[in-house]
């Protein structure tokens, strides 16, 4: 028997036990005729002591041969301590050792085994395994098992049927990249990661599993970012026989389970917004409403009044933040200079003071009268003591840049809370967007998404103006899921295909075998996707979803630890039938 006990368990009442514990050599502190120890695992840190009084010679020598990292194995007697740590569960207790076996040596760790480590990010994720010896990132992976296990239990509970989807694919236009595999077998030709088993649930819903889904990876060939990896796992669900409105109740019901039993959060109904109304009070899709911010437009009462920067543009829209009208001119000339980085692009931002005398002080005094702010003040909801900002150009890249700056001022004022919970449903998307570069629309959401009844006219005379039976979950500004009610029909399928430019050969080619399956019975269906290590993140009131996946790969793609990608041996190379061309 390696332990009787584990590391986190023993407590007062178990003084003068006889017990065996094994571990990791956290920390050694001799002060010479003492020697302590502190010994890990997964679950906490018990403190040994080797006393010369007590311990034999041999033993204290042996004691004193460990090194950090060292795996021990050790007999001996709960013991009251005389100086408790009342900072960790086991703390008032220190095992007597009689008794120490070396089960494993340890090379000296590249970095320290601590909350707080010295270790840099490429580093840790070289030594990943040292690094989930760590507490915050084993709590992390703790905390995802939870997640993902309440997920289980509540979709098993609710009839859901877990099934398996294959990994070898052809390729599904998710609007990423994929991933391929060549085929050994088949000459030439190769397999595609599904960037999500979409066509596969769609076909079991045909084959009457009713109620699917399955805890999947996914695999995307795209640029990565904090809340993107090339393979993610998803929580996939698809439903038989429901409109949209079911699956928003089921999914809407699943979120707030879990809310509730892993956070011990209570959230109400799900707000629901459309998408053009994110658009024109966020300035984007996935608005973060734990706080309010939300734009005004102002091309009424700003413009025409003999300022050209606001005449000359399509939209003038501002926000008012709460109280920031004492901002310095350096905080100000600081916030022109973040908006104009490359990466946001805006030419300017004007900015107005609404003091808390009731006066108004702003960068474009010359052109507006004390009226025109006490306007504008209106219009963007702000109070005494309030900055109002506000930007102008086109309309979608001022909407973007201003939805920028207000996550930016929300984050400098400390308004996202990690530990606030605000979800929201956004509905009637689009059912296609317009790509300037290939010059024809694409599947916003994917081209299995069936469009809004009511505008399927529309979808001859102005396919932009088509909106989709689709919506996405938003989770403090992330989104966390998304999902549509599918096309179950072959004309309208074909259709669809038709107005994203699929040839007919092409459409053939690639979805044959849905629209076959669409002649043998396919019942009305849709469903969702949620993002686990999304989900997971922002639960734990984080943001960067590497945190929460054992092993992830780096920001260039790559897995540092087993360094992959890699080449591979002319040998394989050549049984794949492939050259390679650098
Ligand atoms: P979608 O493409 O919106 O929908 O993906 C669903 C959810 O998956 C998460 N996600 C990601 N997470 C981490 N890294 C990535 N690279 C990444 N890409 C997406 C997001 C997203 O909301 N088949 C459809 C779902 C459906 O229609 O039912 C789909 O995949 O949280």
């Amino acid at each position: 028997m390696f332990r009787s006990y584990t590391n986190g368990e023993l407590r007062l009442e178990n003084v003068n036990q006889e017990v065996t514990l094994s571990g990791w050599v956290q920390k050694i502190r001799d002060k010479g005729f003492l020697i302590w120890v502190d010994l890990r695992d997964r679950y906490g840190i018990t403190q040994l002591i080797f006393d010369q009084e007590r311990t034999s010679d041999d033993l204290m020598e042996k004691a004193r041969s460990l090194g950090r990292e060292f795996v021990i194995q050790v007999k001996g007697t709960v013991i009251e301590r005389a100086s408790k740590n009342l900072n960790i569960p086991t703390g008032e207790i220190e095992i007597l050792v009689s008794e120490l076996t070396v089960l494993n040596s340890s090379e000296v760790p590249p970095f320290t085994i601590e909350d707080e480590t010295d270790g840099g990010d490429e580093l840790r994720m070289k030594y990943r395994y040292l690094d989930i010896r760590r507490k915050p990132v084993r709590d992390n992976l703790i905390f995802r098992s939870k997640v993902s296990m309440a997920v289980r239990n509540y979709l098993s509970k609710e009839g859901f049927i877990d099934v398996e989807t294959p990994y070898l694919i052809k390729s599904t236009p998710e609007g990423a990249r994929d991933f391929v595999v060549p085929s050994r077998m088949n000459k030439g030709q190769f397999y595609a990661l599904p960037q999500s088993p979409q066509t596969f649930k769609q076909l079991l819903m045909v084959g009457g599993i009713d109620k699917y889904f399955q805890i999947v990876k996914c695999f995307r060939d795209e640029d990565l970012r904090a809340d993107r990896q090339p393979e993610f796992t998803q929580i996939d669900c698809e439903m038989s026989f429901v409109e949209q409105e079911d699956i928003l109740n089921v999914f809407e019901g699943l979120t707030r389970h879990l809310l509730k039993e892993i956070n011990g959060v209570e959230v109400g109904a799900f707000p629901r917004m459309s998408y053009e109304e994110a658009m024109k009070t966020y300035g984007n899709d996935k608005p973060d409403i734990r706080f309010e911010m939300k734009f005004g437009e102002l091309n009424d009462l700003a413009q025409n009044k003999g300022f050209g920067v606001f005449d000359s543009q399509e939209l003038v829209v501002g926000i008012a933040v709460p109280g920031c009208a004492a901002y310095t001119r350096k905080q100000l000339d600081k916030l022109i200079d973040f908006v104009k980085k490359p990466q946001i692009g805006a030419k300017g931002l004007i900015w107005a003071k609404y003091n808390e005398d009731g006066s108004f002080k702003s960068s474009v005094d010359k052109f507006f009268t004390r009226e025109d702010l006490t306007a504008w003040a209106d219009r963007l909801g702000a109070k005494k003591g309030d900055l109002m900002l506000i930007m102008a150009g086109e309309t979608d890249k001022t909407r973007t840049q201003l939805s920028v700056l207000r996550m930016e001022m929300a984050e400098t004022l400390g308004l996202r809370k990690p530990d606030e919970f605000a979800p929201l449903w956004i509905v009637d998307f689009p059912l296609l967007e317009w790509d300037e570069e290939s010059g024809r629309y694409h599947a916003m959401h994917h081209p299995f998404t069936s469009p809004k009844p009511e505008d399927i006219p529309l979808l001859e005379s102005d396919p932009g103006k088509v909106r989709a039976n689709a919506y996405d979950m938003v989770l403090n500004g992330n989104e966390i899921g998304g999902g549509s009610i599918r096309i179950y029909n072959k004309e309208m399928q074909s259709k669809m295909f038709d107005l994203l430019g699929f040839t007919k050969e092409e459409a053939k080619n690639q979805f044959g075998f849905l629209m076959n399956a669409f002649e043998y019975g396919a019942p009305p269906h849709g469903g969702i996707a949620f993002g686990l290590d999304r989900l997971v993140a922002i639960m734990a009131g984080e943001e960067t979803i590497r945190d929460f996946i054992a092993f992830p790969k780096n920001n260039s793609g790559r897995d540092v630890m087993i360094d992959a990608p890699s080449f591979i041996d002319e040998e394989q190379l050549k049984e794949l039938n492939l050259k390679l061309e650098l």
